[in-house]
């Protein structure tokens, strides 16, 4: 093939960021040009990049090494959707910010390769809209679990199954806070600030740590599990940051990790289905896959009801595993086949969710602040059984009498909304000091 007919029938990528991930992209693009030339028939070719900062992208392209022509590089992210030879476009700069380029990007017919999983979550649905009536196709594999493909595997691998419940660990920042607590009775703010300098985080990282960014990705992930369209406001989210190292030394002592969670589960709701969502922190069974995935690790567990369950592991962040998602993505979208499934993907229809917190049994650990006086165990015990809950465990170490000490208990299944009104009752005890700490347990009963 001579150098102009290759060229002629190369398929052109227009990069909106050249950040950590856009950066990578570039890489692999480069690395692997000749494997995705045969992987997908033609060469793909970076035609452009825009932007903020031109002179600052020029100096990391220079740094790169890779060849990278300075003048590929633009502020003007319009014209660079425009060109007639950008056929699609990588969008890696991140935020709401994005949705007018996304949507111009659309109305030209060009389909968007995307990691941004706050725009999806908050306009998903009509940006979907807008690629079906282009004929274009929205592919964001990157936007959740950074180089697993979950979404890959939940749109296809799994289209044969009904989706009845899926459990993630879907924050690499929490995760690694929570591993390092855990593992090196490190503190939250030392944990957090190397999360920071590891480039695990958001720019602000109180994204990660209240569990919104968490949220945002569990918002995606159901919204195509379950067909319906998702307010990611209304998922109930708690996050890290009232966690300590002794609620993690008291979890390890009963067998237990603490993991933060996004949990997605279908039951039946008389005539139909609903779907109860949330994020929080939660008590995992040693003995459960979930509790063995460390560090910046990701991972969902989807039970489909042909499959069972099967778990995605890998790297949830981080500049090549979330590269790879996108590179991916484009190899899939320049393929052709992305855009066929897409015109009929199992996204936002318009349908609410009905997002239920509090009709769903679990298992709770509860940490309470007891003085150590006669009759104190018994008076919470009464609260607990006149509510009719029971317990599945007891812990309180030794204390000099008259003391505050923590005591622990574990509960057999019960409604969550039962639960805090018991916990309202035994707070207000005078046997108790401060609030209670209340957590889910996930074990095998769960
Ligand atoms: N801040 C995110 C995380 C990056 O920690 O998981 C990947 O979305």
């Amino acid at each position: 093939m001579s150098e102009s007919s290759t060229q002629s029938e190369a398929i052109g990528l227009g990069m909106i960021g050249f950040g950590t991930v856009g950066q990578g992209v570039a890489q692999l693009l480069h690395e692997q040009a000749a494997v995705y030339a045969a992987r997908v028939g033609r060469p793909l070719v970076l035609r452009q990049v825009a932007v903020r900062d031109v002179g600052k992208a020029q100096a990391a392209a220079a740094a790169l090494d890779i060849g990278l022509d300075p003048k590929m590089f633009t502020a003007d992210v319009d014209a660079m959707i425009d060109r007639d030879d950008v056929a699609m476009v990588i969008e890696v700069a991140g935020g709401l910010a994005m949705r007018g380029p996304v949507e111009r990007s659309l109305t030209r017919g060009k389909s968007v390769v995307t990691a941004n999983k706050s725009l999806l979550a908050a306009a998903g649905s009509s940006l979907f809209a807008t690629a079906r009536e282009h004929d274009a196709a929205i592919a964001f594999e990157a936007s959740c679990g950074g180089g697993i493909p979950i979404v890959t595997s939940l749109l296809f691998g799994l289209g044969a199954n009904r989706i009845e419940a899926m459990v993630g660990i879907l924050n690499g920042t929490c995760n690694y806070i929570l591993t390092a607590m855990t593992q090196r009775g490190q503190s939250y703010d030392a944990a957090l600030a190397e999360a920071q300098e590891k480039g695990f985080a958001e720019a602000d990282p109180t994204l990660d740590i209240s569990g919104r960014d968490a949220a945002e990705k569990l918002a995606i992930l159901a919204s195509l599990a379950y067909g319906i369209e998702i307010d990611v406001d209304s998922i109930p989210c708690e996050g890290i940051d009232r966690l300590d190292l002794e609620n993690i030394a008291l979890a390890a002592e009963m067998g237990y990790d603490i993991k933060l969670l996004a949990i997605a589960q279908r039951y039946e709701d008389g005539p139909g289905d609903a779907v109860s969502l949330r994020v929080e922190p939660c008590f995992v069974d040693q003995d459960m896959p979930l509790s063995d995935v460390h560090g910046s690790f990701n991972a969902l567990s989807v039970d489909g009801h042909a499959t069972g369950v099967t778990t995605y592991v890998g790297h949830g962040a981080g500049q090549m595993p979330t590269a790879s998602a996108v590179v991916s993505d484009v190899l899939n979208v320049a393929n052709g086949w992305y855009g066929q499934a897409f015109a009929r993907l199992g996204a936002p229809t318009g349908r609410t969710a009905p997002v239920v917190t509090d009709e769903l049994k679990g298992r709770f650990f509860v940490r309470l602040n007891m003085v150590d006086a006669p009759g104190a165990m018994a008076k919470v015990a009464t609260v607990l059984g006149e509510s009719g809950i029971n317990l599945s465990s007891i812990l309180q170490h030794e204390a000099a009498a008259g003391q505050v000490v923590p005591v622990v208990v574990t509960t057999h299944e019960v409604d969550r909304s039962a639960m805090d009104a018991a916990l309202a009752k035994i707070e207000s005890l005078r046997v108790i000091a401060g609030r209670a700490t209340c957590l889910r347990v996930l074990d095998f009963e769960d």
